[in-house]
């Protein structure tokens, strides 16, 4: 396809949050992140084994593939990537096309449904999308319930201290310092908008973030590396208790597979 053409599709197809090269054409330019996401990811790409030769990838909120693109790129063996946002998966095929990448699979499912994708995956990729969810620990219990076979990718906005309290196996009913200490797990609830954002919900600081991981049975093998870790399937804390996550396998609109 001559530059042009693909020039002309980028900006149909256009506005892109991932700022790809296709052939010499910029998807995103002027992204407010700088070469976003090739930079952020140049900073913790060593996390992940460079070889992904026969393994399988999913890509939760995959947006216009990038991710997908480089772990195609790593010799994964299949690559389903995800998103709820029809527009974004556009790109992301068109992305794939331009490139000649053969072989990914995007589907518009949303991150609630991923049990109906019947199937576990040796690497998940949840990067930038807890924040935008409403129910962000359900999130995680039905990656960990369904779809995580071993390691997983995950990064989500963070602020606050870097700081991460201790925190005992039980607190008194009256004991209320651990919840004035500032390091101690907090998620910070935006009733409104952040950042000029309706769709971020949730902000935690790094003890809430790692907390949420290894609730919802992570173990973090390495990081935070620029808010990035990657973690591995461990035992669910309280699972002799029963179940964690109740919440129907539905399969997407339309689609007959459950
Ligand atoms: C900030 S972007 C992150 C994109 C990419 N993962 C990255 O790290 O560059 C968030 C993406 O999550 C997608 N998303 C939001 N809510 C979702 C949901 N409930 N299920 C699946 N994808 C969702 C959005 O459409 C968007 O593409």
């Amino acid at each position: 396809m001559a530059d042009t053409e693909v020039q002309q599709d980028v900006a149909r197809l256009g506005p892109w949050f991932h700022n790809l090269d296709l052939n010499g054409v910029r998807t995103a330019p002027d992204h407010f992140l700088g070469d976003y996401p090739t930079d952020k990811f140049r900073r913790f790409a060593d996390l992940l084994p460079a070889d992904l030769t026969g393994r399988s990838v999913l890509d939760i909120g995959c947006n216009a593939g990038f991710y997908s693109l480089e772990m195609k790129r790593r010799g994964a063996a299949r690559v389903v990537g995800i998103d709820s946002d029809d527009r974004y998966l556009a790109q992301a095929r068109f992305a794939a096309d331009t490139l000649g990448v053969t072989g990914i699979e995007f589907r518009n499912l949303s991150i609630y449904d991923v049990a109906a994708l019947g199937e576990r995956f040796d690497l998940v990729i949840f990067m930038g999308v807890l924040y935008h969810l409403r129910h962000p620990l359900l999130a995680l219990d039905l990656i960990r319930e369904h779809v995580a076979a071993d390691l997983m990718l995950f990064q989500t906005l963070t602020r606050g201290p870097d700081s991460v309290a201790e925190v005992a196996p039980d607190y008194d009913f009256a004991d209320d310092a651990h919840f004035q200490d500032p390091s101690y797990p907090r998620i910070a609830f935006v009733e409104r908008a952040w950042a000029s954002d309706w769709t971020n919900w949730w902000v935690p600081n790094r003890a809430g973030v790692e907390a949420l991981l290894r609730a919802s049975g992570f173990v973090i093998e390495d990081g935070p590396r620029d808010e990035v870790y990657l973690c591995r399937i461990g035992p669910v804390p309280y699972a002799q208790h029963g179940p964690v996550t109740v919440y129907p396998a539905r399969a997407p609109e339309g689609d007959a597979a459950r």
